[in-house]
């Protein structure tokens, strides 16, 4: 299972590659607002240089099949390694998916994004999709059963040898990690602010300060017996 990271806010992203557990990064319009990518090509190949040659998703951001084709061929003219996020549908209800054919013709990597929903998952697959993101927090929001569906679809991809891999994005909590990553989810992308907790238990602390006290004690005593040990040679 891989984990991506979803952020637009480099530090981040360049703390989470030193730990070598990142396998790629996801952003969207509202991520690269909050961290103030105001310049998206500027950020994109920024990121995409820094996790090179994972995986960076950039979102189209128009309603309009042809524009959101034109925008996708000049986001995957920036980097190698730049996957475009298509979502399924527009905000009227329209499919995007010859968008999405096309350009997987073409040899763009897509990311289908913002689904919901089973027949969303199969749609996606059908087309090409390279990644099919499922928005869990979201669907859940909406009171379904998240880990259900993430499991449905990868259990579906395998059984008809889609290559399309499932994204679940949308993470709220640890919990929803845990439960995506147990669904047999490919790939994770995880909000900064769920990576430090992935790893932090208070009671590890409290071990390893335990462990460092005895350690720092044990030292302490071996100087004292090497004293003692000089001193009787001494006399
Ligand atoms: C990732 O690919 C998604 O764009 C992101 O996780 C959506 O998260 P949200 O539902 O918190 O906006």
């Amino acid at each position: 299972m891989e984990i991506f990271l979803d952020s637009a806010n480099v530090d981040e992203i360049r703390r989470w590659m030193e730990q070598g557990v990142i396998d790629g990064v996801t952003t969207n319009p509202s991520i690269m607002l909050k961290d103030r990518a105001f310049d998206v090509e500027e950020r994109a190949k920024e990121i995409a240089s820094l996790i090179y040659p994972r995986p960076l998703s950039v979102e189209v951001t128009t309603n309009h099949v042809e524009q959101m084709i034109h925008e996708a061929r000049g986001f995957a003219s920036w980097a190698p390694n730049i996957v475009v996020k298509v979502p399924v549908i527009n905000e009227f209800g329209e499919p995007t998916l010859r968008a999405v054919r096309t350009l997987t013709e073409e040899g763009v990597r897509i990311n289908l994004t913002a689904c919901m929903s089973f027949g969303q998952v199969m749609m996606g697959a059908k087309v090409g999709a390279a990644y099919i993101s499922i928005f869990a927090g979201r669907v859940a929001d909406e009171g379904h059963d998240a880990p259900r569906l993430i499991r449905e679809a990868v259990d579906w991809l395998r059984v008809w040898e889609y290559p399309s891999r499932i994204i679940v994005g949308s993470v709220r909590e640890v919990m929803n990690i845990q439960e995506a990553a147990l669904a047999g989810a490919h790939v994770i992308t995880v909000p900064p602010q769920c990576m430090d907790k992935l790893t932090d238990h208070r009671y590890t602390r409290e071990t390893v300060r335990q462990f460092v006290s005895d350690a720092e004690q044990a030292l302490a005593k071996m100087g004292e017996m090497r004293v003692a040990v000089e001193a009787s040679a001494r006399v």
